[in-house]
C-alpha cells in the first residue's frame, strides 16, 4: 500500500492510461454488484482476482477472463461495468484513458456484438453527461483465440463504429492468450484495418519464442505495442526486432505488475521497463487489468518509480510524454 504523501502524490499525478482490458478492469465492489446479481453460478470473488503476493501461470489467467465473461453477459452488465470503471479511473486522477474490450455475442441473454459496442459507447457518453474529468476512447479488441473471420467481423464492426460514434472508436486491439494462433493469418485483416484509418496496439512479443511473428507484425506497423516483454536480444529477443522497433518509434504499453503477477517477468526489478526507459524509448505506464491484477495506474507509476529509482520529475516526464502516444485527435490536452 502506498504511504500517504507518497501516495497523494501519485494520485494526484494527471496520468493517462492506454492498456487497459475492459473485462479485465472491474473492481471489487462491481465484481460485488455482479455476484449478487448472478447467484447461481456461485462464483466467488477470489475466483476473479489475483491478490497481493499472488502469482498465477498466463493460463490460468485466462481462465480468471472466463469466469469473469460469466458474470458480464448482458448489456445491463456491460453498462455498469464500463461506468464503474471509467469513475475508477477519474477518481485515480486518469485524464485520459483508452479502454479496450472484445465485442461478445450472447445467444442466452440477447446480447450482440453491436449492441456490446454500442453499450461501451453509451457509458462512454453516460460519463461525459456526468460531468467526470476524463476523456475516454475505444478500441475493439480481437482475440487471436477466434481466427481470421471473427478477427474480421470485429474489424468492419470498428469501421463501421470509427465512423458513427463521434471519434469515440479510434482503433483496434489484439489481445488474446498469446499461445495460441499465429499472427500471420491475422496480417491482411491488420493491414486493412490499418488502410481505413483505424489505430492498431498489439500484444507483442508476450511471451517467449514468437520472433517471427513479431517480425511480421512489426512489419505493418502497429502504432503501439503491447507489453513486448520478450523483444530485446537480453531475454532471447533480438537486435533486429528492437531496431524495427526504435526506427519507427513505436511506443510500447507497460504493465509491471500484470507481467509480474501473470509470471513473463521473474521480478519486478527485472522488468523490460529498465530496458526501453533507459533507451529514451517512448514507454508508458499501464494497469493491463486493474481488478484481475488488485492494482491502479497510481500504484503503478508508484512501483515503477520505486523500482528504477526515478525523481518526481522524471516521474512527472513519464506521464507526459504518454500524451503524445494517445490515438485520441491530436488534442491540447495538458496535464496540470
Ligand atoms: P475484455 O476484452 O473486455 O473481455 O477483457 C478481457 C480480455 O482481454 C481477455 O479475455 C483477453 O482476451 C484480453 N486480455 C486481458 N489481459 C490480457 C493479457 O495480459 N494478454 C493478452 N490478452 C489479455
Ligand atoms: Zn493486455
Amino acid at each position: 500500500m502506498m504511504d500517504n504523501e507518497a501516495g497523494a502524490f501519485y494520485r494526484k499525478l494527471p496520468k493517462v492510461e492506454l492498456h487497459a482490458h475492459l473485462n479485465g478492469s472491474v473492481s471489487v465492489q462491481t465484481m460485488e454488484k455482479l455476484i449478487s446479481r448472478k447467484p447461481h453460478l456461485n462464483i466467488k470473488h477470489s475466483m476473479t482476482a489475483i491478490g497481493k503476493g499472488q502469482r498465477r501461470t498466463l493460463d490460468e489467467c485466462f481462465q480468471v477472463f472466463k469466469v469473469i465473461h460469466q458474470l458480464v453477459d448482458t448489456e445491463e452488465d456491460i453498462l455498469t461495468v464500463a461506468t464503474d470503471v471509467i469513475r475508477e479511473f477519474a477518481a485515480d486522477g486518469v485524464k485520459y484513458l483508452e479502454l479496450r474490450s472484445t465485442p461478445r455475442e450472447e445467444k442466452n441473454t440477447g446480447l450482440t456484438k453491436k449492441s456490446y459496442v454500442e453499450t461501451v459507447i453509451k457509458a462512454i457518453q453516460q460519463c461525459k453527461n456526468e460531468g467526470l474529468d476524463i476523456d475516454v476512447r475505444f478500441l475493439l479488441a480481437i482475440d487471436r483465440r477466434n481466427g481470421t473471420e471473427v478477427a474480421m467481423e470485429t474489424v468492419e464492426l470498428a469501421e463501421e463504429f470509427m465512423l458513427s460514434s463521434d471519434g469515440l472508436v479510434v482503433g483496434l486491439d489484439l489481445s488474446g492468450d498469446p499461445t495460441v494462433g499465429h499472427g500471420k493469418d491475422l496480417l491482411p485483416v491488420l493491414q486493412r484495418a490499418k488502410n481505413c484509418g483505424l489505430k492498431l496496439s498489439l500484444h507483442l512479443s508476450e511471451v517467449p519464442s514468437q520472433l517471427e511473428e513479431s517480425d511480421l507484425l512489426l512489419n505493418l506497423p502497429p502504432d503501439r505495442i503491447g507489453h513486448g516483454t520478450f523483444l530485446h536480444p537480453e531475454v532471447g529477443g533480438s537486435q533486429s526486432l528492437v531496431d524495427k522497433v526504435l526506427k519507427n518509434n513505436i511506443p510500447l504499453e507497460l504493465c509491471l505488475t500484470s507481467n509480474v503477477k501473470g509470471k513473463t517477468v521473474p521480478s519486478y526489478s527485472k522488468h523490460h521497463f529498465k530496458y526501453w526507459y533507459q533507451l529514451g524509448h517512448p514507454s508508458v505506464i499501464c494497469t493491463d487489468d486493474k481488478g484481475v491484477f488488485c492494482t491502479d495506474l497510481s500504484q503503478e507509476y508508484q512501483l515503477a518509480a520505486t523500482t528504477f529509482s526515478l525523481s518526481r520529475e522524471a516521474v512527472w516526464q513519464l506521464s507526459q510524454q504518454a500524451i503524445d502516444c494517445i490515438f485520441g485527435p491530436e488534442m491540447p490536452l495538458v496535464l496540470q
